[in-house]
C-alpha cells in the first residue's frame, strides 16, 4: 500500500493542470452504454474509479479501449450479447456503478445491479433511482442483495425527487432518454455535472431541456447515436488545490478550472481574504494575508459543496477566529476530524455541526483516511504542518486525484509516494 510524505511549509507557485471531472466521467462512462456505436471521450482523468468503471463496461461486453486521457467505448458486436449485470464484488467498490442501472433498463429492458451498500461517509441509500423508475412503468424486485429491474419499454412520467440526488438524476435522465414520451424530473439536482451529462445526451440525438434547473424535462426517442466529446474540468480537485494556494500564503494557476463551476467555493475563498481571479488560463488564487474565519453550510449545487467541506475545515484551522461548519449532505462526513485532532486542530463536534476553533499551529503526523475528500483534507494539512505527514492508505486518494503528489511538487511542495511498509 502506498502512502504519501509531506514536509510542511513550501508556499505554493505556479500552474496545476486540472483534470476531467471524476463525477462528470463516471455518468458519462454509463451513458455509452446507449448508443448503437463506439462513443470517444477526451479529457478522461486517469483514477481508480474510472478504471473500475471501465472494468465494469466490460464485464457488461463493451470494449473499452484507454489512450493516454482518451477513450473509446463501443457495443458488443455480432453474436455477442450485453450482459446485463453488475455484480457485487465490483459495486461494493464503487457505489457510482449503479449509474448502469438506467442506461441498460432503456436499452435492453433490464438490468440487475447489487445494491451499493452504504460507505464510510453514509447510508447512501438508491430508494430515489428505483421510485423514479418504477414511476417509469419498470417493475423492480430485491433479491438476495440485488435489484432486478425489468420493463419492456420505460414510458415518460413525471417524477418529483424527495431531494435533488446528483446520480439519481443522472440515472433517471439517462432511462428516460429512450423512454416512450415525457419525462420531467421535479426537484432536481443541479449540479455541472448533471449539465454535462445532459449537453452529451443531446449530442447523442436525446431531448432534454431544463439540465441546471429545478425542472428537467426529457422527450424520449428510439435511438441514440455515438459521439466524441471532451469532459469538463474538476471543480472539487480544482477547489481542493485552491484551498492548498490560500493555506501555503501561495499564488497558483488552476489551468482549466472553470470559475462559474466554483461560485460558492469562490465566494467562501474570497469571505476568507484569499484573492481569486478568472483568467484566459483558468482560475488564478492568491494567499496572503491571515485567513479569516467562514461559516460553511453544505448544500446541493449551487450552494456550498459537501465534497469541499473537509478541505475547508482544515484552511478554517488556520484562520483567525472560529468556523463554524454544517454538513447536510451526509450523515457521516467528519471521519477527518480525529485525525486533524491528532495534528493539533481544535475542532469540536456536535451532530451535523462542528466548531473550528482556528489559530491552529499544526504538529506533521502519521494519519489515516477513511474517504477521498477526507484523505485530501489531511495532504492539505501537511502542506501547513510543522514537520513530516505521513498519509496512509493513499488508495483513497488515487479514487479522485490524478497524480495529486505530482502536480502539488510542480508547484513547490515538499511530497513524495511511498511504499508503506
Ligand atoms: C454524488 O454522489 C457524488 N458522486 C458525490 O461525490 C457527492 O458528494 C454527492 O453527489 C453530493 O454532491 C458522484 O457523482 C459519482 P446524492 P450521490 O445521491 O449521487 C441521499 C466524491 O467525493 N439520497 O446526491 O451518491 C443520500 O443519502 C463523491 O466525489 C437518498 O436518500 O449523492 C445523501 O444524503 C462523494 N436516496 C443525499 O441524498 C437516494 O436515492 C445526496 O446524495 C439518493 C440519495
Amino acid at each position: 500500500m502506498d502512502k504519501i510524505v509531506v514536509e510542511g511549509g513550501a508556499r505554493l507557485v505556479g500552474k496545476i493542470p486540472i483534470s476531467g471531472a471524476k463525477n462528470a466521467a463516471l455518468p458519462l462512462l454509463a451513458a455509452a452504454l446507449l448508443p448503437s456505436g463506439a462513443s470517444t471521450f477526451k479529457n478522461v482523468p486517469d483514477l481508480a474509479d474510472v478504471k473500475t468503471m471501465s472494468k465494469l463496461l466490460r464485464m457488461l461486453g463493451w470494449t473499452v479501449d484507454a489512450d493516454k486521457r482518451s477513450l473509446v467505448i463501443a457495443p458488443p458486436t455480432g453474436k455477442k450479447k450485453p450482459k446485463l449485470e453488475a455484480p457485487y464484488e465490483l459495486v461494493k467498490t464503487m457505489r457510482a456503478s449503479v449509474l448502469v442501472l438506467g442506461p441498460l433498463v432503456a436499452r435492453y429492458g433490464r438490468a440487475r445491479v447489487s445494491m451499493p451498500g452504504g460507505c464510510a461517509i453514509g447510508a447512501r441509500p438508491i430508494d430515489q433511482h428505483l421510485k423514479g423508475l418504477q414511476a417509469m412503468g419498470a417493475k423492480v424486485t430485491l433479491d438476495h442483495g440485488y435489484v432486478d429491474v425489468e420493463a419492456k419499454r420505460l414510458k415518460g412520467a413525471t417524477i418529483v425527487l424527495d431531494m435533488p440526488t446528483v446520480t439519481g438524476c443522472e440515472n433517471l435522465i439517462m432511462a428516460a432518454a429512450l423512454a416512450k414520451g415525457r419525462t420531467v424530473l421535479e426537484n432536481a439536482a443541479r449540479e455541472p455535472e448533471v449539465e454535462e451529462l445532459a449537453v452529451v445526451l443531446n449530442k447523442m440525438g436525446a431531448k432534454i431541456q431544463g439540465a441546471g434547473t429545478p425542472i428537467i424535462t426529457i422527450d424520449g426517442v428510439d435511438e441514440l447515436l455515438p459521439i466524441e466529446h471532451a469532459i469538463i474540468p474538476d471543480r472539487i480537485e480544482a477547489g481542493t488545490f485552491a484551498v492548498a494556494a490560500a493555506m501555503t500564503r501561495g499564488d497558483v494557476l488552476l489551468e482549466g478550472a472553470r470559475p462559474e463551476h466554483l461560485d460558492a467555493v469562490i465566494a467562501k475563498l474570497r469571505a476568507a481574504g484569499v484573492q481569486v481571479a478568472a483568467e484566459a488560463g483558468g482560475v488564478r488564487v492568491r494567499g496572503g494575508g491571515d485567513l479569516q474565519p467562514v461559516d460553511i453550510v453544505t448544500q446541493p449545487h449551487p450552494g456550498f459543496p459537501t465534497d469541499m467541506q473537509a478541505q475547508f475545515m482544515v484552511m478554517a484551522c488556520m484562520a483567525k477566529g472560529q468556523s463554524i461548519i454544517k454538513e447536510m449532505i451526509f450523515e457521516n462526513r467528519y471521519m477527518h476530524v480525529p485525525e486533524l485532532g491528532r495534528m493539533g486542530a481544535d475542532v469540536q463536534i456536535s451532530g451535523r455541526t462542528a466548531v473550528v476553533r482556528g489559530n491552529s499551529k499544526l504538529n506533521g503526523a502519521s494519519v489515516m483516511a477513511t474517504d477521498l475528500r477526507a484523505s485530501a483534507s489531511l495532504v492539505l494539512a501537511g502542506l501547513v504542518a510543522a514537520g513530516k505527514t505521513e498519509v496512509l492508505r493513499v488508495y483513497h486518494l488515487d479514487r479522485g486525484y490524478e497524480s495529486i503528489e505530482k502536480k502539488l511538487r510542480g508547484v513547490g511542495a515538499k511530497i513524495k509516494r511511498a511504499k508503506d511498509a
